[in-house]
């Protein structure tokens, strides 16, 4: 049983490109006109952005937020006769907006420029007469956060790392938080998982800004996570180690990190690893920090073995972290090395296969070892695929079932066919449609007399500017009344229950056909024996399928599904979509076309279709 409570603090975030020149309108958002602006040169297009409205400025923040600075700080406000602190930079700007907030109550704008995300809490750390204290209250939380990627293309890279493997550290703890929730679970992977990649992109290219946006993003989740559960034995450790010896930050959490995660070892770990993209998550840290050139001892911080025999608590762990060791790793063995030289091995011309590979490479043997997999369930799985090759014929594919029914059909299709609002949504081909259907006149039975409940289809193409489109090809294709599509039958005299159409002047089609029914797929194959295995039927929702094509648009494949009809939120392959579910309405009176039946259904639905190739 999981239980937690769960209190967001109240926050507004203005995040982009140029931001900072949003910062007069965040002012008097805040009903305030006399700003206080800390931070060093670093707060200089903060400067211009405000024009008059900076009556005052403090170019000295300092580490670890001494109250002699803050007590300066604070003189300066009071001359200035100021309503409103604007903080640009790091940790110590941050913090000194803070403790002026929580002797003053002024509103801050926080404008950070590194990854360590106090810019998201609503902590303070202090020092006074060396000793660092921390406090927690709501007071001190900035109230509008303004986050300008701009300002952070000049951040150096090796502050860029170990600002982002602060920011890691915040994500990782959250997760094994005792106030650990879904929500913050969530923010800390997506943090993990674009630290993960944008960092190295940040590395190679400090001025690659789709990688400082991400990195951005990921400081303020981190951040979000930070300020809302409490911290472990890493930030507690981090802390002392900066107190007691003066280690400088980020660089502290950037070297404690993978061995805390060693030493905890949560059973999050394995979502860490996931996110990060590799079998074992400590070491998986580790190696990044070296990948990035990052520092990987206490020693190098300047941490003496003299310092380090005065600390009782967690000597293995320290010790480790001292002398800069790969942490030990969470039971699994590591296989990054053999994984990278995999990686590494792929060459060729076309660098979209080479990533498409290494990716494939990277999650597969991730794969592997998170699941302990055996040599006997491995070969299970080629068994497997090899029957799935054997079966597949002219005819019968196998492997596009296989794909369906893992709903990596639909995954595909929705990333290539589907990624606008304006348009019908898309849904899977299917292995039943022949190329070439035979043509017919509106009006026409495509069901040639087969039992069923008889269906008069209206349909109408648009564009999407509403506009009627005439002359499109229209292909319906669909499965008679026992779930059987002709081609299934060798003795039926078809084609049957497939035409093509040409939209009229108004981009209308009429036919008729039979209400469709569903069916299962072919499960007499490696498919069927798998999903008998995950308890699955094989089922699908009823459905009609339509291809409609004209020169200038986008082809639009998909599927009308009878609304009210068995399997709609278990079909089998996956393709039902809210907005291809229609009602087949029973009719009793006349029919459209004069046809004389007792009993029909209708369907009306207005296909939407967009312009390209
Ligand atoms: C179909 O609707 O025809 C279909 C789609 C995917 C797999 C099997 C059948
Ligand atoms: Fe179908």
């Amino acid at each position: 049983m999981t239980s937690f409570t769960y209190s967001a603090g109240p926050a507004r975030v203005v995040f982009g490109s140029g931001t900072i020149f949003a910062l007069p309108d965040e002012v008097a958002r805040l009903d305030a006109s006399r700003v206080l602006l800390i931070g060093t040169h670093r707060a200089e297009p903060a400067r211009t952005a405000l024009g008059s409205l900076a009556v005052a400025r403090f170019d000295k923040p300092t580490m670890h937020t001494p109250v002699e600075v803050t007590e300066d700080a604070l003189a300066v406000l009071h001359e200035h006769d100021v309503d409103c602190l604007v903080a640009v930079g790091g940790g110590s700007a941050i913090g000194l907006a803070k403790a002026l907030a929580l002797r003053t109550d002024l509103p801050q704008i926080a404008v950070p420029t590194t990854y360590a995300g106090s810019e998201a809490t609503p902590v303070l750390g202090q020092t006074a007469d060396g000793k660092k204290t921390t406090i927690r209250t709501p007071a001190v939380q900035p109230e509008t956060i303004v986050y300008d990627v701009d300002l952070t293309v000049d951040l150096p890279a090796n502050l860029s790392v170990t600002s982002g493997i602060n920011a890691m550290a915040h994500a990782v703890e959250a997760l094994y938080s005792p106030d650990a929730n879904p929500v913050i679970d969530q923010l800390a992977l997506d943090a993990i998982r674009r630290l993960a990649r944008s960092l190295p992109k940040v590395v190679a290219d400090p001025k690659d800004r789709a990688a400082r946006e991400d990195l951005l993003q990921a400081a303020w989740l981190a951040g979000t996570c930070l300020g809302t559960v409490s911290m472990g034995l890493h930030h507690k450790l981090a802390h002392m180690l900066g107190g007691t010896f003066g280690l400088p930050h980020s660089e502290t959490h950037t070297v404690l990190l993978p061995h805390v995660m060693a030493y905890v070892a949560p059973a999050s770990m394995d979502r860490i690893a996931d996110a990060l993209g590799v079998g074992d998550a400590p070491t998986g840290v580790y190696d990044l920090v070296v990948d990035l050139g990052g520092p990987i001892s206490l020693k190098e911080l300047g941490m003496t073995e003299n310092d380090l025999n005065t600390v009782d608590e967690h000597r293995p762990l320290l010790e480790e972290a001292w002398a800069g060791d790969r942490p030990h790793q969470t039971g699994l063995p590591d296989v990054s090395k053999l994984t990278q030289q995999v990686v590494d091995s792929m060459h060729g011309d076309s660098s979209r296969t080479r990533a498409l590979l290494q990716d494939l490479v990277r999650t597969l043997h991730s794969y592997v070892v998170r699941n302990d997999l055996t040599e006997s369930e491995w070969m299970q799985a080629i068994s497997f695929l090899t029957r799935t090759g054997q079966i597949t014929t002219e005819t019968r594919q196998e492997f596009i079932l296989l794909s369906d029914t893992l709903g990596i059909s639909s995954v595909v299709d929705v990333l290539t066919n589907s990624r606008t609002p304006d348009t019908t949504p898309s849904a899977v081909l299917g292995p039943f449609y022949t190329e070439g259907p035979p043509e017919r006149e509106h009006g026409y039975d495509i069901a040639d007399g087969l039992p069923g409940m008889p269906a008069w289809a209206d349909v109408q193409v648009i564009d999407t500017h509403d506009k009627p489109v005439a002359d499109a090809i229209v292909d319906v294709w669909q499965s008679n009344e026992d779930g059987f599509y002709d081609v299934q039958l060798p003795d039926l005299d078809g084609p049957v229950l497939r035409a093509r159409f040409r939209t009229d002047a108004d981009g209308r089609v009429r036919y008729w056909s039979i209400v469709p029914v569903s069916y299962p797929i072919p499960d007499d194959g490696p498919v069927g024996e798998m999903l008998r295995a995950v308890g699955r039927h094989p089922y699908r929702a009823p459905h009609m399928h339509f291809m409609i094509a004209m020169p200038g648009f986008h082809t639009l494949i998909t599927q009308l599904f009878v609304k009210g009809g068995d399997y709609l939120d278990s079909d089998a392959v996956f393709g039902v979509k809210d907005g291809l579910i229609v009602d087949f309405p029973e009719q009793h009176g006349p029919t459209p076309d004069g046809r004389d039946v007792p009993r029909w259904a209708r369907v009306d639905f207005v296909f939407r279709i967009s312009e390209g190739q």
